[in-house]
């Protein structure tokens, strides 16, 4: 996956191009890259491997002649390794013609052959120059109508392709395609913006226009023109975008990350705002689905990643409240069997991005089948949500760090909100019921808050003091356990240390041989006010780790004594109902993850080899 963005107007597009991408650069970082058509009507070209830095850096040492045209890419590598001739813009005919592109074209390797045995040459191992090279063919047999040229390329493709294309004979125009991969629209005055997402523009302007699949789009500074594959005219869906720029930026915050923590309890009181009246849960985006809810044999939770993890937090209150019988599922796993779905099935889908390409042909594939879809998502515009029945937006704002957090909390959040919602329909849950768990939720920020205060220091110094920690591992149980799960993920990710994460019952079952002195354990200890036997089993695995040395930290709520004897490091949480644990349990993890990483000298928000969202499969 990568990042994209296109301008034209009047204004010089450099600068308009590098922060775009700079907003972007979550999407990848392998390499940068820029294309303008330049006041005397020639295409300058210039991409460097290694982060957005890298290229601006090497623009600050010898500029290149600035235009009102061009295009911009941040890349995450999928064929051919990360360097500068692999990069993004690819050049053709004679280099004046610049192509990027986000996804992969599955059908690459027999274009190029065809196009090697007509004597084209090629110059980066990437899929994308196969389709600059075939765009440039196309623009020579079309006469040099651009547009003609690009509908003729984007048919003979395959697979999964954003691509931008600017010729320097057409000053002025920025032609767009996609397929699978996403693309948006900002309309500005006089000018005209193209980005993988509205980070790209929203400095710019709020006022969107969503581009839909297997859709090509032309922008010059005087308007905007959408059609299909064939050229038929499409209308496009305007939309406002609700984030600031400002909320896109650091604000004074060391690292996205940070922020995005620290943004926790935000998290939670938006996704809940505007979705509670008198106690009850009322949720409009999902009117008229009633008869659906009332229906249903079973509900399958695809995602992936922390997504994931959220959704095996979220199986607990579905279950519980809505009494349907829930499966979570790695999306990437769902659809490579014969999953056995039909129209009594909801699929409820969650991403933040809403882009992640194995969860969006997973959902693809169910609809296909019959299985009714809803998107839990938190990017307004993005592809998963366009291709669902319904959607139930998180309102976590921007993230930008590639480890997850405030989504992760907000996912839960709109999970227990749609528990609700079709418990009530079903009458599996009563008002009163409801009512009190919605009073747990409205209390949940504030106690984020509270931990975010009370705890980060104290977590910060074990983080510093466990620096050169070389594994690490999570133990919960119910739904600690993704707890757990997140915690690991969180700690691989950033850190790059060995990181596990175990049901804790079933650490006799072949883990604890991995348990030798010294070796840090973190535990997340149920509430004994929810279940003394949950509680009592959970202490009992304790002592059974720290009988062979571990070093014991607990997460656990605010006066648990019984645990204390055994525990080397204690992280309180603040008391909650059973359900609501994790969403308190996960703030520590989260913290700690992004202290390890800072003690370790690491740059937290972009971690090696990731993408934040991996618009691949
Ligand atoms: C989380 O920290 C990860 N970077 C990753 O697992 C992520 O949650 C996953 O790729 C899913 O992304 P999505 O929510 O945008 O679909
Ligand atoms: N497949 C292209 C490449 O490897 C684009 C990858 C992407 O979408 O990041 O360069």
């Amino acid at each position: 996956m990568c990042g994209i963005v296109g301008y034209v107007g009047p204004r010089q597009s450099q600068s308009i191009l590098l922060s775009g991408l700079a907003r972007l650069e979550y999407r990848g970082y392998d390499s940068a890259g820029i294309a303008v058509i330049d006041g005397d009507g020639a295409l300058d070209m210039r991409k460097r491997a290694g982060k957005l830095g890298v290229l601006r850096e090497d623009l600050k040492g010898a500029p290149m002649p600035d235009g009102t045209t061009g295009i911009g890419h941040t890349r995450w590598a999928t064929h051919g390794g990360p360097t500068d001739l692999n990069a993004h813009p690819h050049l053709a005919d004679d280099d004046k013609l610049a192509v990027i592109h986000n996804g992969i074209i599955e059908n690459f390797a027999a274009l190029k052959a065809d196009l090697l045995s007509e004597g084209y040459e090629f110059r980066s191992e990437t899929d994308t120059e196969v389709a600059a090279v075939l765009l440039g063919r196309e623009y020579r047999e079309a006469g040099g109508d651009l547009g003609a040229a690009f509908r003729a390329t984007v048919r003979q493709l395959e697979g999964a392709f954003t691509l931008l294309a600017v010729h320097q004979d057409h000053p002025g125009l920025v032609v767009g395609a996609r397929r699978n991969s996403p693309l948006v629209i900002g309309l500005g005055d006089g000018e005209n913006f193209l980005g993988s997402d509205v980070a790209a523009f929203v400095e710019h302007t709020r006022n969107a226009l969503a581009i839909g699949q297997d859709e090509i789009v032309a922008i010059t500074p005087e308007g905007v023109e959408v059609t299909d594959f064939d050229g038929n005219p499409v209308q496009p869906e305007p939309f406002e975008v609700t984030w600031d720029a400002a909320a896109a930026e650091k604000g004074g915050w060391p690292s996205f990350m940070a922020k995005e923590v620290s943004e926790e309890p935000e998290a939670v009181a938006n996704t809940l705002r505007g979705r509670i009246q008198d106690g009850a849960v009322v949720i409009p985006e999902l009117e008229g689905l009633d008869d659906l809810f009332a229906g249903l044999s079973r509900i399958v939770i695809i995602a992936c990643g922390t997504a994931a993890y959220a959704g095996q937090v979220g199986k607990y209150a579905l279950e519980q409240w809505a009494r349907v019988p829930v499966d979570v599922e790695l999306a990437h796993e769902f659809r490579y069997r014969e999953p056995v779905i039909g129209p009594d099935t909801l699929i409820v889908s969650i991403s933040q991005s809403g882009e992640t390409m194995d969860t969006l042909m997973a959902v693809k594939y169910a609809r296909e089948r019959g299985a009714k879809t809803l998107s839990i998502c938190n990017t307004q515009g993005a592809t998963i949500p366009r291709e669902s029945d319904a959607v139930v937006y998180t309102h976590a704002g921007p993230e930008v760090a590639v480890a997850s957090t405030k989504a992760f909390v907000a996912q839960i959040t709109a999970q227990y909100l749609l528990a609700l919602h079709i418990g009530r329909i079903r009458g599996t849950v009563s008002a009163v019921e409801a009512a009190e768990h919605v009073r747990e939720l409205e209390a949940i920020p504030g106690k984020i808050q509270r931990v975010l205060e009370t705890e980060q220091a104290h977590i910060e110094q074990l983080a510093h003091w466990m620096a050169d920690t070389r594994s690490v591992l999570f133990l919960g149980r119910n739904v600690g356990y993704p707890i757990a799960l997140e915690g690991a993920l969180k700690l691989k990710e950033i850190s790059y240390i060995h990181a596990e994460g175990f049901a804790a019952g079933e650490l006799k079952h072949g883990p604890i041989a991995l348990v030798e002195p010294g070796q840090p354990v973190f535990v997340l200890v149920p509430s004994p006010r929810h279940s003394a036997l949950l509680h009592a089993k959970v202490v009992s695995n304790i002592q059974e780790i720290q009988a062979r040395g571990a070093r014991v930290i607990v997460v656990a709520e605010e006066g648990d004594a019984a645990v204390l004897p055994f525990a080397d490091e204690v992280l309180h949480i603040p008391l909650a109902g059973a359900l609501f644990e994790p969403l308190l349990a996960v703030v520590p993890l989260h913290i700690f993850a992004m202290g390890l990483a800072n003690a370790r000298g690491l740059d937290v928000d972009q971690p090696r080899n990731l993408a934040k969202s991996v618009t691949v499969e």
